[in-house]
């Protein structure tokens, strides 16, 4: 892991009685449900089942989804109010790089990232460049997208969120779809970043790399603490039963 991040790159994640409703077949469903936290780890791993709320947990700090009551804040940075403010500080990663890969090639894909903060051309396709030989992918600049692998399109994605120098980044299960190689090519990656890191992740050995450990079950953060204490008791839970669960 490389140094802390200077205190210019912390940002605390912070929302305080967060509900989150979304329409089902039957009316409103509650995804999430007063949900508290304060995250000023450098690295903060989100662990629990499919469709607990991960995602819509993590999409709250960049204003990808509205809560219906409690506070939010990215920063000094209130996202529901100030939506782009938020998209500003919060770079927001996704599973699946397709949703998030917008051009052709991985030059021009981050070079469109770089069109509002960079005005010369000449001066954006350089950086452009200079970020791919970060990811080592300056042999596949000019490639299809479609020609990549799924590794090699998840280092273009975080490239061109990377490109916008954002305070935080929040990565939604960044390593599902890859490679052991690439999973650790990733997490390589992660360690020598400056940014606060949130990240959602099924991959526990990438959770006991963060600092702190959130435990996300049935729309709540049941419990949360460092990953010595939180991961043994998650995989005790995934096994015999969540607190108050029949059988736990
Ligand atoms: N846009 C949506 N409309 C309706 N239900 C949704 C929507 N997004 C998520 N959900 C539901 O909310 C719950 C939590 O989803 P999600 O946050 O994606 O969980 P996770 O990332 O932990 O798998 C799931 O039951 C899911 O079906
Ligand atoms: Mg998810």
């Amino acid at each position: 892991m490389a140094d802390a991040p200077p205190d210019e790159l912390r940002a605390s994640l912070y929302c305080a009685d967060v509900t989150v409703t979304m329409d089902g077949p039957h009316g409103p469903v509650t995804v999430l449900d007063r949900v508290s936290c304060e995250f000023t780890a450098r690295r903060t791993a989100v662990v629990g089942l499919n469709g607990s709320g991960k995602s819509t947990f993590l999409r709250l700090f960049n204003a990808l989804v509205t809560p219906v009551s409690g506070v939010v804040r990215t920063g000094s940075v209130d996202p529901v109010a100030f939506p782009r403010d938020a998209r500003r500080q919060v770079g927001f990663v996704f599973t699946d790089p397709a949703s998030q890969i917008l051009m052709p090639t991985p030059l021009e894909d981050i070079e469109l990232s770089l069109r509002r903060g960079v005005k010369d051309r000449v001066e954006r396709t350089e950086r452009a460049m200079a970020w791919l030989r970060r990811m080592g992918l300056e042999a596949r600049a000019h490639h299809s997208v479609f020609d990549l692998s799924g590794g090699e399109r998840q280092l273009v994605a975080l490239a061109a969120v990377l490109a916008v120098e954002p305070r935080v980044l929040v990565l939604d299960e960044p390593t599902t779809l890859l490679d052991l190689r690439n999973r650790l090519r990733l997490r390589e990656l992660l360690d020598s970043l400056p940014q606060q890191q949130l990240v959602s992740t099924h991959d526990l050995d990438l959770a006991a790399t963060a600092e702190h450990v959130a435990v996300v079950h049935d729309s709540r953060i049941i419990d949360q603490g460092p990953p010595e204490r939180m991961l043994p008791l998650y995989r005790a839970w995934c096994a015999s039963g969540f607190p108050g669960e029949a059988g736990a």
